[in-house]
């Protein structure tokens, strides 16, 4: 027998007990009279304890030769601690050791394999199975599953079906690019791996499926960033004989049964936010909400004083900071800087001190009056003590970069908490967004949107003013998934493709298998997808999605451990009939 108990299982209450138990030897304490292992496994980590004198010599020999990491199975009994230590699950109790095997040795590993390590990045994405071992990514993983099962349970509820779609497919236009695989019985040609299921999860309810999800893998070969990697999860569904309401009803229920089961948070309704006040109030269709701080637009007020920036801005907006009037030239400074960062590309930063005496100290105190700063402290509803600051320039540029801002105000303030959750609905994107370098329009979300029919005769004349029965699932600042209402009449799915600039072959070409389907008998449906690793790392208060996977790729693509992408062999190549061109 190799184990009796876990290493994370026993406390107090089993005092006296003979036990045994099997792990890895985490860290050896010798003290001279007294040697303490840790020893760790899954579940969690007990100490053992020997003691010269009392304990068995050749048990103590055993256990001075016992290196990091070496797995063995010991035996012994359960004693309470004489300093117990609260943070631990196992912290009343010890085992008096009896025995040691050594089941099998380790090499030292190449960093410290505790809740605290040593090891840089690079050195633990090489041997992630030894990161994973340690209790904080093991946590992140136990999450992971437990809103797996939970998410399957829900869906399960509401009569959804898991069905599984294929991986070797034709290319999806989400919008990123494919990789793609060769296939060796069809020479020259190939397979692309899915950005999502989305053509496949529209056929399911043709097929007649009208509750679909999977928990699926897709891919995606985007540059990187701490919430994209190239290949992620997303909960994957779609809806037959449904409006608009019904999905978000029942996905906001998902989201509020998994708060609550999870980690016991009551989230009341979800508000629902158009894109277009989006942009105006939060300059983001990812609004952060945990916070307020909502743009103030002042054209109005500050144009014709003489200030030409101003003057000549196409917008000129600011947020209010609560309490920050008291800023040192140097704090204001860094502002300045932040927002003049070649990411964010601000040329300036006004601002303006609401003084404690109610006057006020500004930058731009030559261009306007004591009278004048206090119609924009009106408008910002700003009190004294707070700090109003404020950009110009192009609309949609502006907008972007006071965005930037907000987020490092809330950032500075310790408003944007991580125990905090505020979800909410962004709805009515538009259909079309322009592409400036292509010079033509694109799907926002993807080419089976539905546009909104009261905006349909828009698409002629004032195609980037038509709004899509779209929505995104926005929580904390972060796209947790999006979705839509899809064209289900084949002519409509025609003159969109017509509107994206595919002519009427090429439509055929790539998406003739769909544009078939819905020959057959479509029903109206609808779906969406969450980007389940986002939500994982959500759950677990971390922006970056890497620590919830359990073999992520670093940020240029590849995974070190495995070192993949790698060269093939000649022999593969020829196979493929493919030929490496340097
Ligand atoms: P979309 O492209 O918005 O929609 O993707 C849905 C969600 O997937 C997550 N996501 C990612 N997560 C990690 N790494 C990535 N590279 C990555 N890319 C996307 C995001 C995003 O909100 N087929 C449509 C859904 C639909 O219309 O039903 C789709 O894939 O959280």
């Amino acid at each position: 027998m190799h184990r009796t108990h876990t290493c994370g299982e026993l406390r107090i209450e089993d005092e006296g007990k003979q036990v045994i138990l099997s792990g890895w030897v985490q860290r050896i304490r010798d003290k001279g009279g007294l040697i303490w292992v840790d020893l760790r496994d899954r579940y969690g980590i007990t100490q053992l304890l020997l003691e010269e004198g009392r304990s068995n010599a050749p048990v103590i020999e055993a256990a001075r030769a016992l290196g990091r990491e070496f797995v063995v199975k010991v035996n012994g009994k359960v004693i309470e601690r004489l300093s117990k230590n609260p943070n631990m699950p196992t912290g009343d109790i010890e085992i008096d050791l009896e025995s040691i095997e050594v089941l099998n040795k380790s090499k030292t590993p190449p960093f410290t394999i505790e809740d605290n390590t040593d090891g840089g990045d690079e050195l633990r994405m090489k041997y992630r199975y030894l990161d994973l071992r340690r209790q904080p990514l093991r946590r992140n993983l136990e999450l992971r599953n437990r809103l797996s099962i939970e998410t399957r349970k829900y869906l399960d509820g509401e009569k959804f079906f898991e069905i599984e779609t294929p991986y070797l497919i034709k290319s999806t236009p989400e919008g990123a690019r494919d990789f793609v695989v060769p296939s060796r019985m069809n020479e020259g040609q190939f397979y692309a791996l899915p950005q999502s299921p989305q053509t496949f999860k529209q056929l399911l309810m043709v097929a007649g499926y009208d509750r679909y999800y999977q928990l699926v893998k897709c891919f995606r070969d985007e540059d990187l960033r701490a919430d994209r990697q190239p290949e992620f999860t997303q909960i994957d569904c779609e809806m037959a004989f449904v409006e608009q309401d019904d999905i978000l009803n029942t996905f906001e229920g998902m989201i509020r049964y998994l708060f609550k089961t999870v980690k016991n948070m009551d989230i009341p309704k979800l508000p629902r936010m158009e894109y277009a006040d989006a942009m105006k109030y939060y300059g983001s269709d990812k609004p952060d909400i945990r916070f307020g701080m909502k743009f103030v637009e002042l054209n109005d007020l500050t144009k014709n004083k003489g200030f030409k920036i101003f003057d000549e801005a196409e917008l000129v907006v600011g947020i209010n900071a609560v309490g920050c009037a008291g800023y040192s030239r140097k704090q204001l400074d860094k502002l300045t800087d932040f927002v003049r960062k070649p990411q964010i590309g601000a040329k300036g930063l006004v601002y303006v001190k609401f003084n404690e005496d109610g006057s006020f100290k500004s930058s731009v105190d030559k261009f306007y009056s004591q009278e004048d700063l206090k119609t924009w402290a009106d408008k910002f509803n700003s009190k004294p003590g707070d700090l109003m600051l404020v950009l110009s320039g192009e609309a949609d540029k502006v907008r972007k970069q006071l965005s930037e801002l907000r987020l490092e105000m809330g950032n500075r303030l310790g408003l944007r908490k991580p125990d905090v959750f505020a979800p909410l609905w962004v709805v009515d994107f538009p259909l079309l967004e322009w592409d400036e370098e292509g010079k033509r329009y694109h799907a926002m979300h993807h080419p089976f949107t539905s546009p909104k029919p009261e905006d349909i005769h828009l698409l002629d004349t004032k195609p980037g003013e038509v709004r899509a029965n779209a929505y995104d699932l926005v929580i904390n600042g972060v796209e947790i998934g999006g979705g839509s209402i899809r064209i289900h009449n084949g002519d409509l799915q025609k003159l969109m493709f017509k509107h994206l600039g595919f002519s009427e072959e090429e439509a055929q070409e790539q998406f003739g298998f769909l544009l078939n389907a819905f020959e057959y008998g479509a029903p109206p449906h609808g779906g969406i997808a969450l980007g389940f690793d986002r939500l994982v790392a959500l759950f677990g208060g971390s922006d970056s999605i890497r620590d919830y996977i359990a073999f992520p790729k670093n940020n240029s693509g590849r995974d070190v451990m495995i070192d993949s992408p790698s060269a093939i062999s000649s022999e593969q190549l020829d196979e493929l009939m493919l030929k490496v061109v340097k």
